[in-house]
């Protein structure tokens, strides 16, 4: 098939403190690798950005490792809620769900909603158009969350958040959970979507960064999701800025510079990825790692062992 653009793949399995151990580092990059090999295949294949981005984030969401999904950490009363948002940067559309239980995918709510008058449903919006759609109830827990739920339960509740990335060859207390999925396909179109467990313990209500467009938001020029604390990703509102940099001209190397010098300078803990419609490819992070992969239309690459504010290609 003739390619117009070569497509672009960027994805993310979140970011936090060291991985510890070159045995983590690679359980997660065979992960993330195997996922970029079927969705770049899909791109290759002319699939629209769109609907490479909801197949990455379903692979994703089935991984138990990442916190999204099948694995996502519980909240404070030993629930799952999980959030997950889609931008289509053709439409400038943006869809998503917050606080969503027993689905398996909260990303396909997310596309469901990108044709809907009401494009963000909250959790009882979420569960209605579940049932509407017949979509099976899933149990989303898996034991590691769950006794990681239990042990902070005996210790009163005192850790701010759970630890995010389970079943690592070694124990991990690494943090800030989120997936996300960012592409260019072979017509120019870029997309973005991301998909959370939320911080881990939170209150009840507690609303994530993920289906906001602070943590994942596209155009025509360029399209990020993101990864780290909430509240910190709101506050800088960070794929929305980096976004509009873009579109107002600026470079995505010069955008993500700025962004992650004034996030740092702002103390944060959080990390994105990014792609333009030039094909440029671009990571950055203030916590200490980004679980990302990538596939320039070369080869493949990846974040796990980088240390530095932000790059690309
Ligand atoms: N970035 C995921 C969260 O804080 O909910």
């Amino acid at each position: 098939m003739e390619l117009q653009v070569q497509p672009k793949l960027i994805i993310h399995g979140g970011a936090g403190s060291s991985l510890k151990g070159k045995g983590g580092v690679d359980i997660v990059r065979r992960s993330l690798f195997k996922v970029i090999e079927e969705v770049y295949a899909l791109l290759l294949s002319g699939t629209p950005a769109i609907d490479a981005v909801v197949r990455g984030c379903q692979l994703l969401e089935d991984d138990p490792r990442f916190n999204a999904g099948t694995g996502s950490v519980l909240q404070s009363d030993g629930q799952i809620r999980m959030s997950a948002a889609l931008m289509d940067g053709l439409r400038q559309r943006f869809s998503g769900v917050i606080n969503v239980s027993r689905v398996q995918h909260p990303i396909d709510l997310a596309y469901t909603l990108q044709n809907s008058d009401d494009r963000v449903l909250s959790d009882y919006g979420a569960a209605e158009l579940l049932r509407e759609l017949q979509i099976p109830s899933y149990d989303a827990m898996t034991d590691l969350r769950l006794g990681e739920w239990m042990q902070e339960r005996q210790e009163n509740f005192g850790k701010s958040m759970a630890g995010v990335i389970a079943q690592l060859a070694e124990p991990t207390n690494a943090g800030r959970g989120t997936i996300g999925v960012v592409a260019l396909d072979s017509q120019g179109r870029l997309a973005a979507g991301t998909s959370t467990g939320g911080k881990g313990f939170e209150r009840i209500g507690r609303v994530s960064d993920s289906a906001m467009p602070a943590g994942n938001y596209a155009t025509t020029h360029a399209a990020v999701s993101c990864t780290g604390i909430g509240e910190d990703i709101i506050d800088e509102c960070l794929a929305a800025r980096i976004v509009v940099r873009v579109t107002d001209g600026m470079t995505l190397p010069d955008a993500m510079q700025r962004s992650f010098t004034e996030a740092n300078q702002h103390q944060r803990d959080l990390g994105a990825i990014a792609l333009d419609s030039t094909g440029a490819i671009a990571w950055g992070k203030t916590s200490e790692v980004l679980l990302a992969a990538f596939h320039d239309g070369e080869q493949i690459g990846d974040t796990l062992e980088w240390t530095g504010l932000t790059n690309g290609l």
